[in-house]
C-alpha cells in the first residue's frame, strides 16, 4: 500500500490525529508526513491542519484513486497494483502498454474519463468524467486459449454480484441484474454495462488477457442516442451510488472468480452460474457469428462458455463468439 494510502488509513477515524503519531506509526519524518498531506490535498482530499491537534480528514474526493480502493480490497491478485488516470484514450490501451512494461498479474487501470473508449464489435463506449466505472485488469491465465470465453462470462458474473451487493447495501432492495451472453450486463431490460476481453495467445498458451469492464453508475442519458437502450444505477434508482464501493466489490468478486478459474470445477461453476442468469435462456434468438447468422432457441451455455442454440433441424449448435439478439418469433 502506498504511503498516502497508509496516511489516509491513519486519518480514517473521527477527530484529529497528530502528525507525530502518524510519523511514529509509519516510521517517516514529520516533514515527510506533511509532504504527503500536501499531495493528498492536491488530489482533492480536504485535510484540516491544526498546530495543536494535528490533522483531520473532512472530505474525500469522488475519484477512484488507488488510495481509496486498495486499502479496502480483500483479494489476493486483482488490484495488487492500481493505476489511476483522470482522462485517457482507453484503460485497455494503457493496460496494453503496462503489459509491455511487465506489470504483474492483477494490475488494474482505472480512468475517470475515456476519450476513445471501445466496446465489442468495434463499437464506441462512452465514459463521461466521474460518473461511470471504466477499468481494465491485466491477467496471465494459465488456461488453454479456447477456455478464455469463460473468463469473460466470469467477469460479467463478478459485475452482477458486485452491483447486487452494493445496491442492497445502499437501497435495501434487490437489483435483479441479468446477463446476456457473452458479456452484457442488463438491468430492467436495458444495458447497464459490458465486458471486453482482449488477448494474445499461442496455440496452446495464453500470453496475456486484458479484462475490461464498463459500468454505468451515475451517468444520465437524457437527450442522448442511448436514452431508452442504456441505463445506469442512478437512472434506475433515482439516486447517486458510491463508485468506490462498486469498484472494490467488483475487484474482490473478480479476484474470487479468477482464483477458481484455474480448476475444472471452478470453470464449470462459471458457466453454470452464468446460465442461471442468462436472459437469452429458452428464448428465440438470432446470433451473428463470423460464419453467418444462426437462428434458433437459446439452450444454455456449455462447459467452454459457448452459447448453445437449438436450430430448426433439432440439432444444437455451440457458438464460440457472436452477437445475439432476441428475435420476435415464438420459441420452438
Ligand atoms: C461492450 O459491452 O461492448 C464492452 C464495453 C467495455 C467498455 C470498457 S470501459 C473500460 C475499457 N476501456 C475501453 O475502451 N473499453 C473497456
Amino acid at each position: 500500500m502506498s504511503l498516502e494510502a497508509q496516511i489516509l488509513a491513519e486519518l480514517a477515524q473521527d477527530g484529529y490525529t497528530s502528525g507525530q503519531a502518524i510519523s511514529h506509526k509509519l516510521n517517516i519524518s514529520r516533514s515527510a508526513v506533511w509532504k504527503h498531506i500536501v499531495k493528498l490535498r492536491e488530489q482533492g482530499y480536504v485535510i484540516e491542519a491544526s498546530p495543536r491537534n494535528g490533522y483531520r480528514l473532512t472530505r474525500r474526493p469522488d475519484r477512484l484513486l488507488p488510495a481509496e480502493i486498495q486499502p479496502l480490497l480483500t483479494g489476493h491478485t486483482v488490484g495488487n497494483r492500481v493505476f489511476h488516470y483522470q482522462k485517457i484514450t482507453s484503460t485497455a490501451d494503457v493496460a496494453r502498454e503496462l503489459i509491455d512494461r511487465e506489470e504483474p498479474e492483477g494490475t488494474v487501470v482505472v480512468a475517470e474519463a475515456q476519450t476513445r473508449g471501445r466496446g465489442r464489435m468495434g463499437r464506441t463506449w462512452r465514459t463521461p468524467p466521474g460518473r461511470a466505472i471504466a477499468l481494465s485488469v491485466i491477467l496471465y491465465p494459465r488456461i488453454i486459449p479456447t477456455l478464455t470465453p469463460l473468463l469473460s462470462l466470469g467477469t460479467a458474473l463478478a459485475v452482477k454480484r458486485a452491483v447486487e451487493v452494493v445496491v442492497k447495501k445502499e437501497t435495501g432492495s434487490a437489483a435483479g441484474v441479468a446477463l446476456k451472453w457473452p458479456n452484457d450486463i442488463y438491468l430492467n431490460g436495458k444495458k447497464l454495462g459490458g465486458v471486453l476481453l482482449e488477448m494474445a495467445a499461442e496455440l496452446d498458451r495464453v500470453k496475456w488477457v486484458i479484462d475490461s469492464i464498463g459500468l454505468n453508475v451515475n451517468n444520465l442519458f437524457r437527450g442522448t442516442t442511448l436514452e431508452g437502450r442504456a441505463t445506469s444505477l442512478a437512472v434506475e434508482f433515482d439516486r447517486k451510488f458510491p463508485r468506490r464501493d462498486l469498484v472494490v466489490a467488483l475487484l474482490d468478486e473478480l479476484d474470487d472468480i479468477y482464483a477458481g478459474a484455474h480448476t475444472e470445477k471452478g470453470l464449470a461453476a462459471i458457466s453454470r452460474e452464468f446460465e442461471k442468469h442468462d436472459l437469452l435462456q429458452g428464448k428465440r434468438v438470432e446470433v451473428s457469428t463470423p460464419d453467418g447468422v444462426v437462428i434458433g432457441t437459446a439452450a444454455g451455455i456449455d462447459s467452454e462458455g459457448r452459447l448453445r442454440v437449438r436450430v430448426a433441424s433439432g440439432k444444437v449448435r455451440a457458438i464460440f463468439s457472436g452477437e445475439a439478439t432476441l428475435s420476435q418469433e415464438k420459441s420452438f
